[in-house]
């Protein structure tokens, strides 16, 4: 169990106006974290952080991670960094360039303002984009790296960065890899995630799209597991030193499961899903290993069903 034992009284969140990062937000300050957020609000909202905006503990910083100057101030007294800032517009390869000066020299500066501040524990939020094609399965996190897309890489060379602040300055860090992270305050839009895309759609009475036969397999995580996940890698914030994690469910769902499920749900069988040509590129299946951060006490506690229902209350309710 996380709650009496989270060992830290400071925590520092970038991208806490984000998905996941929000929900981080809201799980520390439940632990009585004293908790600083970095956002420069390009994706995130504030109103992801509505609920808790007056709460005591919480201070909303705007600011941009690719100027040190403007958040190197931040960090002061700071126990543990939670990094989740992030482009993805090479998702859609719009801005690739961006991607590489955020996920890259963005997470540089975050380390260095880490390290200029004696931050003690450092989690840095990476991608299962970073393998590339598989080669084996299940995927564990011996896999060759070789991502095939521009996210992918600079994700890629965040991770080494924070392994060189270790090796060279011995700083305490941890890399979590998610995979199809849904929930709650998850995008509809095309930096999103599919499960919000399909219950919006059909919500709409619109047709979920699959691209392909719908047989590809995804490992959705619920977004809960993945803060749940990261206190637990804080708490053991000395044996998971320079450690790097799957943090996915373990979950295989098709697409075309999902698409079922959420015309199931919503009670809209009578949709006919819609189907469209293969993305080039896209990958077919997703075996994730996720043993090695069992073994430091995760338990994955939600299931799928629950977690989409869950994510449909959301979007039911969103404003
Ligand atoms: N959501 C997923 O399925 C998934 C899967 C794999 C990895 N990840 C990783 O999880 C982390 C969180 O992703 P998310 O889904 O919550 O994304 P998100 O887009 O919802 O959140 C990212 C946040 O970073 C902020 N941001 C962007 N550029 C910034 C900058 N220059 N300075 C300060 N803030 C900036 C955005 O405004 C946003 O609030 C990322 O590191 C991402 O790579 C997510």
């Amino acid at each position: 169990m996380i709650d009496s034992h989270f060992p830290f009284k400071t925590a520092l969140v970038t991208g806490g106006g984000g998905f996941v990062g929000s929900h981080l937000v809201e799980e520390l300050l439940k632990l009585n974290v004293k908790v600083i957020c970095i956002d420069n609000f390009s994706a995130g909202k504030l109103i992801n952080l509505e609920e808790f905006k007056d709460h005591n503990l919480l201070s909303l910083v705007k600011a941009d991670i690719t100027n040190f100057d403007d958040i190197v101030n931040h960090f002061k007294g700071v126990d543990v960094v939670f990094h989740q800032a992030v482009s993805k517009n090479t998702v859609c390869m719009k801005n690739p360039r961006l991607d590489l000066k955020t996920n890259a020299e963005g997470t540089f500066n975050v380390l260095e303002a880490s390290r200029v501040h004696g931050v003690k524990k450092f989690i840095h939020a990476s991608t299962g984009s970073v393998y590339g094609e598989p080669k084996y399965f299940p995927e564990d996190e011996e896999h060759p790296t070789n991502p095939v897309s521009f996210y992918g890489t600079s994700k890629l060379a965040a991770e080494k960065y924070c392994l060189v602040f270790k090796n060279l300055f011995n700083m305490n860090v941890s890399i979590l890899r998610y995979f199809h992270v849904y929930g709650p305050r998850q995008e509809e839009n095309d930096y999103g995630g599919v499960v919000p895309i399909f219950i919006r759609r059909v919500l709409n009475n619109e047709p979920p799209i699959i691209y392909g036969d719908g047989s590809q397999i995804r490992s959705f995580t619920y977004v809960k597991d993945v803060v749940k996940a990261n206190l637990l890698v804080a708490s053991h914030a000395n044996n998971t030193n320079g450690e790097i994690y799957n943090c996915a469910s373990g979950l295989k769902i098709t697409i075309k499961e999902l698409a079922n499920l959420v015309l199931n749900k919503l009670n809209r069988e009578y949709i006919n899903i819609e189907y469209k040509d293969w993305k080039p590129g896209d990958i077919r299946h997703f075996d994730i290993d996720n043993s090695k951060i069992k073994k430091i006490g995760m338990h994955f506690d939600w299931g799928f069903k629950d977690g989409v229902d869950n994510t449909i209350t959301w979007l039911k309710n969103k404003k």
